[in-house]
């Protein structure tokens, strides 16, 4: 059986009269790379400071290992945060800085510097031992932050967007080394990024966050191709959403165009399908064929990126539509043409309380 490791009940949070965090529950299990992923303002720092314990919350709890910790201070839960604005002590070397949680504890002086080593090559900072924040970049001083977590051996590594200042090519080598390392030591990790990419490619699971109300937990293939709701699909990647009419207990409408769902469709309630770009084909002429869907569009514009076209279209009810193809060859769509997918391609959401 998976060690559970953090459990949230119930947990509301109040900034005076705003509300900021909804009754979010949720629980993780030892070894797993966790990323809260949402908007600018939908309360990741504030959740995740939570677990920290820099902020109390109002309402519900917080179990680390099965003990209550929410009115623990910060000091006495074995959690380690890096902060988005990285927090360095600026009159300390960064062999110091890595190495003060662990002096705080008393450790022999020997067993600090062996740890605090195998910290600074994990960061790649090696030979910057005896330099002072203020005489690294933003990037350096971001890695010196997380090596100064990472060298706790926490329970919780907390992670605020913590490479946002690294170029692309560190970012990505670092990110692979975090994840390399996470996995080996079976370190359980919460990531906040607002990179869908990062996101996807390094979580057990991912945690979409809006207005400090989860709208769903789930690896990365469910986050991506079974969205609950249409903020979720709508925000990671591209999608094209439709809102359809009930037909039957399996069928759906959009314009004049039927589609067959796997789903139970209920004719009280609403409902969108959702159609990711690269599913769809273009084609000259309509197709009728089963389990197909087809529909009518004109090509409003087009981007060529090598690898695939992106074409903008219109349908005949004025919805905008994005279609990847893949391999395109040199001549492209122009003009009308039909949007066709496969049924089993559309996802289907049923609108609920969470969606606008
Ligand atoms: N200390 C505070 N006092 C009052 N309001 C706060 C405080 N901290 C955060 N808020 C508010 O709580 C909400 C959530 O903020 P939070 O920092 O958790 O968002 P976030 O998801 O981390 O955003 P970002 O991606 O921009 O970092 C925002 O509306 C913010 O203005
Ligand atoms: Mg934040």
């Amino acid at each position: 059986m998976a060690e559970l490791v953090l459990q949230l009940n119930e947990i509301n949070k109040y900034f005076n009269n705003n509300h900021v965090i909804k009754n979010v529950n949720m629980t993780f299990e030892k070894g797993e790379f966790i990323t809260f992923l949402g908007p600018s303002g939908c309360g990741k720092t504030t959740l995740l400071r939570m677990i920290a314990g820099f902020y109390e919350p109002d309402e519900g709890e917080i179990l680390l290992k099965g003990k209550r910790i929410d009115k623990v201070p910060p000091y006495n839960r074995n959690t380690a945060m890096v902060f988005q604005e990285y927090a360095l002590f600026p009159h300390m070397s960064v062999f110091d800085n890595v190495a003060y949680g662990l002096s705080v504890k008393k450790l022999p002086q020997d067993e600090v510097a062996k740890k605090v080593k195998v910290a600074l090559e994990m960061m790649q900072l090696v030979g910057m031992e005896q330099r002072y924040p203020n005489q690294l970049s933003g990037g350096q001083q971001q890695r010196v932050a997380v090596a100064r977590a990472l060298v706790m051996d926490p329970d919780v590594l907390l992670l605020d967007e913590p490479l946002s200042n690294l170029d692309a090519k560190l970012r990505e080598t670092v990110r692979v080394e975090l994840r390399h390392i996470q996995q080996e030591i079976g370190l359980t990790t919460i990531y906040v990024t607002h990179d869908q990419s990062e996101a996807l490619s390094m979580s057990d699971k991912i945690v979409v966050m809006k207005e400090g109300v989860i709208h769903q937990i789930g690896s990365p293939q469910e986050i991506y191709f079974e969205p609950n709701t249409t903020f979720v699909a709508d925000f990671i990647g591209t999608t094209n959403l439709l809102k359809v009419e009930v037909l039957g207990e399996h069928k759906v409408k959009y314009g004049a165009t039927e589609i067959v769902v796997e789903q139970t469709v209920d004719s009280g309630k609403e409902y969108s399908l959702s159609i990711r770009p690269e599913c769809i084909k273009l084609t000259g002429n309509a197709v009728d064929q089963e389990g197909e869907a087809c529909v009518k569009g004109k090509i409003t514009e087009k981007m060529f990126l090598g690898e695939k076209v992106r074409y903008f279209l219109r349908d005949t009810q004025d919805k905008e539509w994005v279609v990847d193809i893949f391999d395109p060859g040199k001549t492209l769509f122009t003009g009308e043409v039909y949007i066709v997918f496969a049924d089993n391609k559309a996802w289907l959401i049923e609108h609920n309380k969470l969606d606008d």
